[in-house]
């Protein structure tokens, strides 16, 4: 969020990226590094070491960058800038769980600071396979790198998935404690990143008008959206033991929902702000077993057709998943928040994969006015619907406000209208980035604002956990029960329906 600092704090540093030949590191880190160079956001200063297993040099390395880059950042690529700055990657092969690979990575990091005028702040980035996570964390340890000191920092960036459930989180931040420090440690949730989830606080806090409404007196419930279009796209092996529960609600849809539940902090500073994003997360009523059976409702999609013709292979027909596979790819909840602010206020969360299209948002769904003085006209028997406010987090990035006025003549008949904010019609900058941006350079920063904090996490894991619990112990039997192409299990819909509501119709 850069919150803590103005626009050029970065310091000189090293970022040390392990899984330095993986997918994300050719999609979204290094386009991510460029675009913080060309927006002249990194210091004079700054190198980049890659580590991973495939054998190559530094040349090597460098060359496999270029080949991708200009497709992975699009329309801004600048080949003049590139080469400018490439020759500041360099890159040692190893095994990440061989002690060698540290010593030789120690000695590089010298030879880079020598060469490149870093003074020993290394960030280190684990883009791995989470069975690493632990272990390269320890053994940064053991080589002394994780040690701050003489004026140098030493941080880490660990990727989701964060464990895979409560006991293997807590497990995770232990080990980690004995290298890094909590302040050193930071935890990725690229959803946090975005532009528009950010903004939620300040549209939340930075307006007069807003929080004397953000309650239960005139919140009826609150719906959180996060529809994907795609499937599971090549990530079979991960997401046949993830599942849609670990793979978005534990991170994203929790981490969207503590930013709309939670209290004013009372400063900007990241420590306040992410106090209260663990108080909200652990005022979540927890789910009882009975519960979970009512409501936590999982899906998984089989084969479907778009409205365009377009055929959907069914989930277990997906290369690399089980032909009786029980993992889910829909997840429906229902969340309850024991404060003031929230008592008998529903939180609706879904997701998905295969849906019929990829839309991120949240509804504010208020109250009725307590009183329709249009008893009688043609308005009221029309069922004047209650005011509904979008934040529209992606794509088509925006705020928007439904609400009630007249149409014109001369009989009373009311509609609703809607009033639209968009982002392309009053900022210039693209809001559509990863967030990686942001990450990366708050980072660098030193401002962990957003990032996870150790509690926070098991938190999150300490809420599903009976979720987890229910369902490996009952084994969906009704699965697929959504087709491909379509907004999900059918009893997402029930669940609302019991409470006389219903899913805000994406269309
Ligand atoms: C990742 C999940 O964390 O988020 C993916 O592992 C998911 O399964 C992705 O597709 C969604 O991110 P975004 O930014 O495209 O909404």
């Amino acid at each position: 969020m850069s919150t803590l600092h103005n626009e050029s704090c970065s310091p000189p540093a090293v970022i040390v990226i392990f899984g330095a030949a993986g997918d994300l590191t050719r999609r979204k880190l290094i386009p991510a590094l460029f675009n913080l160079a060309k927006q002249e956001l990194l210091p004079e200063q700054i190198a980049m070491v890659g580590i991973d297993r495939v054998e190559m040099d530094s040349q090597g390395y460098r060359d496999l960058l270029g080949e991708h880059i200009p497709d992975f950042v699009g329309e801004g690529f600048s080949r003049e800038l590139w080469e400018a700055n490439i020759g500041r990657a360099y890159y040692t092969a190893g095994d990440f769980l061989d002690d060698d690979s540290y010593r030789e990575l120690a000695r590089l990091l010298q030879q880079v600071d020598n060469e490149q005028g870093t003074p020993g702040n290394y960030l280190f980035y684990l883009a791995t396979p989470p069975r690493f996570f632990g272990e390269i964390a320890t053994r940064l340890g053991k080589a002394g790198l994780a040690t701050e000191g003489d004026g140098h920092w030493r941080r880490i960036i660990i990727e989701k998935p964060f464990g895979h459930d409560l006991e293997s989180a807590r497990a995770l931040n232990a080990t980690l404690h004995q290298s890094f420090e909590e302040h050193q440690i930071y935890r990725i949730d690229h959803y946090l990143g975005k532009e528009t989830v950010q903004n939620i606080l300040t549209y939340r806090f930075g307006n007069g008008t807003v929080e004397p409404m953000w309650n239960h007196r005139y919140i009826d419930h609150v719906q959180i959206t996060v529809a994907e279009s795609l499937g599971v796209e090549g990530r079979a092996g991960y997401y046949e033991e993830a599942g849609a529960l670990r793979d978005m609600v534990a991170n994203h849809l929790l981490a969207v929902l503590s930013v709309i539940a939670m209290e004013p902090s009372n400063n900007f500073q990241a420590d306040a702000i992410r106090d209260e994003q663990v108080k909200v997360l652990r005022a979540i009523q927890p789910f009882d077993p009975e519960q979970v059976l009512t409501e936590a409702v999982r899906g998984q999609y089989g084969e479907g057709v778009l409205d365009n013709g377009t055929h959907l292979r069914a989930y277990r027909d997906e290369p690399g998943v089980a032909a009786d596979s029980g993992t889910e790819t829909f997840v429906a909840l229902k969340l309850m928040i024991d404060t003031w602010r929230w008592a008998g206020v529903p939180f609706y969360l879904r997701t998905g994969k295969r849906m019929p299209e990829r839309r991120t948002e949240v509804v504010i769904q208020y109250r009725h006015a307590p009183n329709m003085m249009f008893r009688d006209s043609i308005a009221q028997r029309a069922n004047i619907a209650a005011n509904q406010l979008i934040l529209r987090i992606q794509p088509d990035e925006g705020i928007s406000m439904e609400f009630n006025a007249k149409v014109p003549g001369t009989v009373l008949q009311v509609s609703t209208v809607r009033m639209d904010f968009d982002y392309d019609d009053y900022f210039e900058e693209s809001v559509a980035g990863s967030g990686y941006e942001t990450l990366i350079y708050d980072c660098l920063c030193g401002d962990a604002t957003l990032f996870k904090r150790a509690d926070n996490i098991e938190t999150c894991w300490a809420l599903l956990q009976p979720i987890l619990d229910v369902w490996s112990a009952l084994p969906a039997r009704d699965f697929p029960n959504y087709p491909a192409g379509s907004w999900g299990a059918a009893e997402a819909d029930e669940l609302l329906a019991r409470d006389g509501r219903q899913w805000r119709r994406i269309d």
